[in-house]
């Protein structure tokens, strides 16, 4: 999946022809389309009939050969997201004092000051820069390792592999076109997060790493193996989605000056405008759910056992529930949306994307006098989460 005019025409199609349709392609295994806003919410929140295990995205059938013949599921980590009840309520109720909207709250100086830093480097480089390689990638990742507790070094470590791990079909993204590529990401990424657990052990700090490192499951110490999967999937999940964000707002602003004027002028739609221009981007392009049960749904069966992908952008832009969907309006209910998903699921880091948006567009637009495109962006070929690869921009900033 490419370019997002592409991938909308194709999700408004299939939307108003074939709501619940059957995907057969060479190099993923058959699995069913939803792309209705009200299918995609209702089987979402359908936990314990549609499963997140064992295959909970897309990935193609030989990596997932390879995953199953070395981890003996087609996931290969089983982190939050590839979990079901009852290990996945025990093992989310862990960091989910962290990640409510009060503890979040108290991350805003921090998150503001780490804005200024990258608006300040935007200014330093001079009047141009490529805005998704030098900021909107980089800016998350200080953020997610710092809330971590990692230290700035790693961030060359952590951009690699996470880039490697959801770089899914680019080739500039990849590390190579063997299946083995795949597992040899996994392996490293938790070879890094065992050496920080031992770490935390010995020393704990005021940090996630540390909660993780401490933490207890029934009475129990976490094992290392869901550490370091807990530790992989708050890196990864807390990064390339808010980057995609943050590089895709930037873009959609330039294309509605009128909005961005808006939000430039207007601090109290901060959160409105964040979570608007989440819905706008949607990075996480789908996640798949396993049916437990045979399912009736327009006039086709959807089997026990089948997959189904819920196409989150699609859902965004479905005109039965979004006025005008297809308009960028940064005054929109938020609520509505579903780039974090629905049901149990429901992303973990919500409230700290949103603040980090706001923070970021909350320090960058009031100085920014002018901006404009200096070539063509570029998408990153994925369909799990997807994005900008490269945005240059020309700007003037006070
Ligand atoms: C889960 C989207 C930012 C951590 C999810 C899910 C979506 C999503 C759609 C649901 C998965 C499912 O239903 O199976 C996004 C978007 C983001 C974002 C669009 C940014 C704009 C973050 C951040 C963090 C984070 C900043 C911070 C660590 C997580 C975690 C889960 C999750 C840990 C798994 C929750 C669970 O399975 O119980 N996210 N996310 N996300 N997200 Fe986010």
């Amino acid at each position: 999946m490419g370019d997002e005019r592409s991938m909308y025409a194709l999700f408004d199609h299939l939307r108003s022809t074939d709501p619940l349709s059957r995907v057969e392609h060479p190099d993923y295994r058959p699995f069913w389309s939803l792309t209705r806003y009200d299918d995609i919410r209702h089987i979402g929140s359908q936990n314990d009939s549609f499963l997140s295990a064992p295959r909970t995205i897309l990935i193609p059938s030989a990596f997932e050969e390879a995953l199953l013949a070395q981890f003996g599921t087609s996931n290969g980590l089983e982190t939050l997201i590839h979990m079901d009840r009852p290990k996945h309520l025990k093992m989310r109720k862990v960091t989910r004092e962290w990640f409510l909207p009060r503890s979040i709250e108290t991350l805003q100086a921090e998150v503001e000051l780490l804005a200024k830093e990258f608006v300040d480097r935007m200014q330093e480089m001079g009047d141009e820069c490529d805005f998704v390689k030098d900021i909107a990638l980089l800016f998350p990742l200080r953020i997610i390792l710092s809330i971590l507790g990692l230290p700035r070094e790693a961030e060359g470590t952590m951009l690699r592999l996470t880039q490697e791990m959801f770089g899914g079909q680019d080739p500039e993204l990849q590390r190579g076109d063997s299946e083995t590529a795949g597992l040899e990401v996994l392996n490293e990424f938790g070879a890094y997060f065992a050496e920080v657990i031992e770490d935390r052990k010995r020393n704990p700090q005021d940090d996630l790493a540390t909660v993780l490192a401490n933490a207890e499951v029934d009475g129990e110490p976490m094992n290392m193996l869901d550490q370091a999967s807990y530790f992989i999937i708050t890196a990864s999940a807390g990064h390339d989605t808010t980057s995609a964000a943050i590089g895709g707002g930037m873009k959609a602003l330039l294309e509605h000056p009128e909005q961005l004027a808006l939000w430039r002028d207007t601090p109290a739609i901060d959160d409105r405008a964040a979570r608007e221009v989440i819905r706008w981007v949607s990075p996480v392009r789908h996640m798949v759910r396993t049916a437990t049960a045979d399912t009736d749904l327009h006039g086709k069966t959807i089997r026990a056992g089948d997959n189904v992908a819920l196409w989150y952008p699609a859902a965004n832009r479905d005109p039965a529930v979004f006025e005008a969907p297809n308009s960028l309006d940064l005054q929109r209910d938020p609520k509505t949306q579903l780039a974090f998903g629905y049901g149990s699921h429901m992303c973990l880091g919500q409230h700290l994307a949103a603040l980090e948006l706001r923070c970021f567009f909350r320090e960058l637009l009031p100085r920014l006098k002018s901006m404009e495109f200096n070539g063509d962006p570029e998408w990153i070929k994925a369909i799990f989460v997807g994005g900008l690869r490269s945005m240059p921009v020309r700007y003037q900033l006070g």
